[in-house]
């Protein structure tokens, strides 16, 4: 079985990217029905957003470093930069003319940050899902784990998968979504009404995994909860406690229900000192460990390594699209 998975390198990844992504992939690296797993850096779907040079360089880095701190092995696991791999952007072109604008306007994600941008809506902003589909097509993957907002693009993909098999014959892998039961959906801190976002602009709605672990257990204290006083899971009443719940819960890989038990006669202040505690007691050692790797040679190896890889990979892989399709002169 081969798994794909990518994340943006638009900030410093949030708690959430981990609980929903990040911490799923250290565990599925141990599977014993993995026969790949890739996992990359997505920059050329960070810049359907306008990105500063520098910073981007700067995440890049900073991200794989942060896959390596949480705990991916690179023996395991093949981590790369999406745009060293120039098949990814062949084989969206391809699916961008197999795709219709139609389907691509109604992805909530697109819908969402269209209304946010004011110095226009780049193209790329529209086909960003044909692009995904082409990460994931590319290399035939079975399982894609990603948090619960990336299923609508999953299943475009698996659309143009199976749009493009009946067009052209057997071609491609229909893929999975693998998303998580708990932690597939962090919300805001400041509005748990809405997801937890490395974009958003006030950084106390989200925790990133660099913050400092003082400010990261203040941004748990003043998380905004409910004043009905007592911890209990109910997401439609109490957002903000069920949010601190799910996340108190992947941190401690405790159930929410031993946590509603344990809590029942607790005050808010007392809950969430423990739960900022079991998040300051996860991200310490991963933030020890980046200090350590940020500056090593290691990034670099592990880098070359998965480009050369995939790279490998996936121009086989194009070469066989483009002979189905008819392009250029047969390979
Ligand atoms: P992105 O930061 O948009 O590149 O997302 C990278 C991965 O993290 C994807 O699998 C997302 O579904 C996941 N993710 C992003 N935000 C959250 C969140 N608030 N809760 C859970 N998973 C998330
Ligand atoms: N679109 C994903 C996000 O914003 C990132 C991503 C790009 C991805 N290509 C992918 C995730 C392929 C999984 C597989 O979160």
């Amino acid at each position: 079985m081969r798994l794909i998975s990518g994340i943006q390198p638009s900030g410093n990844i949030t708690l959430g990217n981990y609980l929903g992504a990040v911490k799923n992939f250290v565990k599925l690296q141990n599977s014993d029905k993995l026969t790949d797993f890739l996992v990359f850096i997505a920059d050329l779907h960070a810049i359907t957003v306008p990105q500063d040079k520098t910073e981007l360089r700067k995440n890049i880095k900073s991200l794989v470093a942060l896959y390596l701190a949480c705990g991916l092995d690179p023996e395991k696991v093949k981590i790369f930069i999406q745009s060293e791999v120039p098949a990814h952007t062949m084989l969206g072109w391809v699916l961008q003319c197999n795709g219709y604008i139609g389907e691509l306007e109604r992805m909530t994600q697109y819908k969402d940050k269209k209304e946010r941008q004011v110095a226009g809506v780049s193209v790329g902003l529209l086909t960003y899902p044909s692009l995904m589909a082409a990460d994931i097509l590319l290399y035939d993957a079975n399982l894609v784990p990603v948090g619960v907002d990336q299923k609508q693009h999953l299943e475009l993909t698996r659309d143009l998968a199976i749009r493009f098999n009946s067009r052209y014959q057997d071609t491609f892998v229909v893929p999975e979504p693998y998303i998580p039961e708990a932690g597939a959906k962090i919300m805001s801190l400041i509005d748990p009404t809405k997801k937890m976002s490395k974009s958003d602009p006030n950084p106390k709605a989200y925790i990133s995994l660099l913050d400092d672990i003082n400010v990261v257990k203040k941004k748990i204290k003043s998380a905004v909860t409910d004043s009905d006083g007592f911890v209990k899971y109910d997401v439609e009443n109490k957002p903000g406690i069920s949010n601190l719940l799910t996340i108190m819960s992947c941190v401690t890989n405790t159930s929410i229900k031993e946590l509603e038990e344990k809590y029942k006669d607790s005050n808010y202040a007392t809950f969430k000192e423990d739960v900022a505690n079991a998040v300051a007691l996860e991200l310490t050692p991963i933030q020890a460990k980046y200090n350590e790797i940020i500056n090593s040679k290691m990034i670099d190896e592990v880098l070359d390594a998965g480009r050369d890889y995939a790279n490998y990979l996936a121009n086989k892989k194009i070469a066989k699209i483009y002979n189905k399709i008819g392009l250029g002169r047969k390979r």
